[in-house]
């Protein structure tokens, strides 16, 4: 790593944060981690981290990010959460990697395929996202019969993820009674594992007796889902009162407000000053003059830009403690304004202790899912790795 840009990750974090979750919904046998899109740009070197913590089930988006996995991790179970293309199964089996089946004609042509060796999957619902899965009861029948018959093929699980979180809308119940209408026509409690959806629909209901398994996603990384109504103040009041409101008009489904989870972020990102100069009131700076400067001082140039994720959207970077606006971006490096003279070499934290994640992902007008996919892959991440645990 030469350049002076680089996100680091707390892997202490990122375990603590799983045995944090487990010892507070202790109730299910299977903790399935969300590692798609480079365990949310946490990097491979996070799995490490989260099965220390007690992940027993790894999810993917595609069969490459569950082969960047096997490569390090030979035993690991791993689910792909999309379909996969029929001519790839030979490489799922070949490598011990869950499919996700959801459709009959992919089943047929499954059963068709006269498999050698065993195929692991896990059928998909669909209870009202209309993305993928099974949402007819007739053809969800049919393609059961036939995965069972076949003796390659292992139904080892089934899932739905709901669309919404039964927070602020009523298609909880809904969502419910479509999973339990689509398991009425198969005996689905001879397939061992039955997950459940995402961090914030878990947190927010009572464990539902279908599942023994719960995905997590973003939780894992630090975000906790809860919704502070009982806390002070006159937005708590006001939110309390609405949502009393609508519950009592039947608008929204019961669900808990509150959690005591004690989550951790295990993210920031940081850079270092590259150049400084003084600048006179009214220079212009960046491409197009885009900025111009309103009083005598200084701008500084860091060493990361829109090609890494960072625009001048982030808002502000913090060094030594102080905040800066960014004035302008480009490609590679962004420019601060400053009163004072800064030093070359400097370290910026554009993601940290004082500018968390939540912070800039509500600058740029959205949510730490979406932030966490604008970082691109030029950004190395390093690790803070795990400390030895003392007997
Ligand atoms: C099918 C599925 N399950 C679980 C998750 C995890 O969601 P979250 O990060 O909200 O916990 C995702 C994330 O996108 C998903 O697609």
């Amino acid at each position: 790593m030469y350049r002076n840009s680089y996100a680091l990750v707390n892997k202490n974090s990122l375990k603590d944060n799983i045995r944090e979750i487990k010892e507070k919904y202790p109730d299910y046998e299977y903790y399935f981690g969300v590692v798609k899109n480079n365990c949310y740009h946490h990097g491979i070197g996070a799995v490490e981290a989260l099965l220390a913590g007690g992940i027993n089930y790894l999810c993917v988006s595609s069969l490459d990010e569950g082969m960047q996995i096997r490569e390090k991790y030979s035993s690991i179970p791993i689910l792909v959460l999309e379909p996969i293309d029929s001519q790839y199964i030979s490489v799922a089996i070949e490598n011990k990697i869950t499919i996700t089946v959801d459709a009959l004609d992919f089943v047929k042509e499954l059963v068709s395929m006269m498999l050698k060796d065993k195929l692991l999957i896990h059928i998909k619902l669909d209870t009202g996202m209309n993305r993928l899965g099974f949402k007819d009861k007739n053809a969800l029948e049919e393609a059961y019969s036939l995965l069972k018959e076949n003796k390659h093929i292992v139904v080892e699980g089934i899932y739905t993820h709901f669309a919404t979180s039964g927070r602020g809308d009523i298609f909880y119940e809904r969502q419910l009674k479509c999973l339990e209408d689509l398991l009425s026509v198969i005996p689905y409690e001879e397939i061992p594992i039955r997950h459940f959806d995402r961090s914030i629909t878990f947190v927010s209901h009572k464990k539902i007796t279908f599942a023994n398994g719960i995905r997590l996603g973003i939780m894992m990384y630090g975000f906790n889902e809860s919704v502070r109504v009982n806390t002070r103040g006159l937005k708590n009041y006001l939110r309390k009162v609405r949502r009393n409101m609508l519950l009592k008009k039947g608008l929204i489904h019961e669900y808990t407000t509150e959690n005591n989870l004690q989550l951790n972020t295990a993210y920031s990102l940081y850079s270092s000053i590259i150049s400084v100069r003084p600048v006179k009131v009214g220079e212009f700076v960046g491409y197009n003059a885009s900025y111009q400067v309103l009083d005598d001082g200084y701008i500084a140039t860091i060493q990361i830009g829109y090609a890494d994720g960072v625009t001048k959207e982030f808002g502000i970077v913090v060094i030594d403690g102080e905040y800066y606006p960014i004035v302008a971006d480009t490609m590679d490096m962004i420019m601060i304004f400053s009163k004072k003279s800064l030093k070359v070499g400097s370290l910026v934290e554009i993601i940290g202790p004082n500018r968390s994640v939540r912070d800039v992902a509500r600058a740029l007008g959205t949510n730490s899912y979406h932030l966490f996919t604008r970082i691109t892959s030029r950004v190395p991440i390093i690790y803070e790795e795990l400390e030895n645990e003392k007997e």
